[in-house]
């Protein structure tokens, strides 16, 4: 694993970037594995800036986001969908038609993972997976206790998740219960993965995720078995591990 220390969630953002905007550069028809949440946005924002520059070119990329809430319209603001419109597709120029998030709406959730193993597939994999990290370790929406082994399936997700994310909806009780998300043995396929983590909050779950004991009730800690691991983070969220 490679660790990159940044003084601040600034710069965590602009060595992402870095990092992502590699993987274009070399390879212009990379598969980028995409996260929401609130840590992976700066890298996105320094991602436009250096697109606005002449830097990069989206035009053959395509993408393959996470998760998704079960029961969101892609057009409801919280939305994996609309998060990923409005913070970094909406603003270069990726063909809309090789952008990926699973359908919330699908009236079979169940076939709706099939579906979307199958785009994984057929696009012959992630060149690099951008991961956040739950406070309880959960990668995409794998919570703790979920076997290893899985692909894209549909989740409950634990009552800390949705404490966690309840800041972005009206009420605790407007949060989705469910989600779809790419299994741990999808994220593990991924050629390489880019954890991206920032603030003090993140520093416990850092230090037992990546030099911890590898169980399922840290679902990050798998990651210590890909060869291919880069960690971004800031001071604070290192701060347990240098
Ligand atoms: C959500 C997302 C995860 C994300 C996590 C952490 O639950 N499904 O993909 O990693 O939140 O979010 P944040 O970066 O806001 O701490």
């Amino acid at each position: 694993m490679k660790i990159y220390v940044s003084d601040d969630y600034k710069g965590m953002s602009r060595k992402a970037a870095n990092i992502v905007s590699a993987q274009v550069i070399l390879n212009p028809a990379c598969v980028l594995g995409l996260a929401t949440g609130s840590t992976p946005i700066g890298m996105y924002q320094q991602l436009i800036d250096w697109y606005n520059k002449g830097d990069l070119d989206f035009s053959q990329v395509k993408s393959v986001n996470l998760d998704e809430y079960v029961g969101l319209a892609p057009t409801h603001d919280q939305s994996y969908r609309y998060f990923m419109q409005h913070n970094l597709f909406d603003h270069v120029n990726i063909d809309p038609a090789n952008t990926n998030v699973p359908n919330g709406l699908a009236s079979d959730p169940e076939a709706e993972c099939q579906r979307y193993n199958e785009v994984i597939r057929s696009m012959g994999g992630i060149d690099v997976q951008v991961l956040g990290m739950g406070h309880n370790g959960h990668i995409g929406f794998n919570e703790p206790g979920q076997a290893f082994e899985l692909e894209t399936h549909v989740v409950d997700l634990t009552e800390r998740t949705i404490e966690a994310n309840a800041r972005f909806f009206a009420s605790k009780d407007e949060v989705p219960k469910r989600a779809i998300t790419m299994g741990i043995k999808s994220i593990m396929q991924a050629r390489q993965i880019l954890v991206v983590v920032s603030g003090e909050d993140k520093a416990e779950i850092v230090k037992k995720a990546f030099f911890g004991p590898v169980v399922p009730q840290v679902p990050a800690s798998i990651l210590q078995m890909h060869p291919n691991v880069v960690l971004c983070g800031d001071k604070a969220a290192l701060s347990q591990i240098l």
